[in-house]
């Protein structure tokens, strides 16, 4: 088992790539301790998904994006679990439009819950993880945040920082065991994908050489790797999954 007795935070886990990151890490024997806005009818059976893998899991409702609300967290995870070694920056919102008429609040709330979250979880685990001398974060970057997008300013900007953010990481933290690295996925089958409209949702597969979209276990795998010590000398990367998309 690659995660034995590992404990891991997954914020934004009810569903989608954070559920499969969930599941993919609770079968190769870790705890799992993931985060969403609310316990919902989908945050449920991730929990007894995960549950039913033998492994400990702890669902905790919070905003990823509210600075006091992610401490309380960690706070608690680590009262419950007694570690964190691995922490994975999932929760993400898109709230596309063109710049030209993206508002203030569009702009906001995106950096908020994508960028800011990450720097709330990191900032929070960051003592637990020095004191233990290891720890793994893991951040759900974009491909449009390395290449940008029409339509997704605010959304790429966020991205982008994400990137910035783990590479920055990485150099604070080496020193002390911790690694950080960033995912950077193309156009993967989620709820998130799935409100595109259908002709946009076409038209992207045709620009993505392998013809295909991924699906989230295909990213879960990625993080796996991330969070294992199969990538024990792999820090301060950018790891894009996404079927050679450009
Ligand atoms: P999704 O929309 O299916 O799932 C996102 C989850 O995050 C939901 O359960 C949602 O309730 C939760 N969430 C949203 N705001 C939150 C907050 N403030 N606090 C806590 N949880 C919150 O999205 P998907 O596709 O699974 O995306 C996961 C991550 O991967 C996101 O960061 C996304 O930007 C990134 N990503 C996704 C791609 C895709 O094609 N689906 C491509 C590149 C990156």
């Amino acid at each position: 088992m690659l995660l034995a007795s590992k404990t891991a935070i997954i914020t934004g886990a009810a569903r989608g790539i954070g559920k499969q990151i969930a599941l993919a890490f609770a079968r190769e024997g870790a705890n799992i301790a993931f985060t969403d806005l609310e316990l919902n009818e989908a945050a449920q059976a991730t929990r007894d998904e995960i549950a039913a893998l033998g492994v400990k899991v702890q669902f905790y409702a919070s905003n990823a994006a509210d600075f006091d609300e992610a401490h309380k967290v960690v706070e608690q995870v680590a009262a419950d679990f007694g570690s964190v070694d691995i922490l994975v920056n999932n929760a993400g919102i898109t709230r596309d439009t063109l710049l030209m008429r993206m508002t203030e609040q569009q702009w906001d709330q995106v950096i908020q819950v994508n960028l800011k979250s990450a720097f709330n979880f990191t900032h929070a685990v960051t003592p637990v993880m020095m004191r233990q001398r290891s720890g793994s974060i893991i951040s759900l970057s974009s491909v449009v945040g390395i290449n940008g997008n029409a339509g997704q300013a605010n959304y790429a900007a966020s991205k982008a920082g994400i990137i910035a953010l783990t590479k920055s990481v990485a150099k604070e933290l080496g020193s002390r065991g911790v690694r950080a690295n960033a995912i950077a996925p193309g156009f993967i089958l989620t709820d998130m994908t799935k409100a595109l409209p259908e002709e946009t949702l076409k038209q992207f597969v045709t620009l993505i050489p392998m013809r295909r979209g991924g699906e989230p276990e295909e990213v879960a795998k990625v993080a796996l790797f991330l969070a294992s010590d199969l990538s024990s000398y792999v820090s301060g990367q950018v790891i894009q999954v996404n079927g050679a998309m450009a």
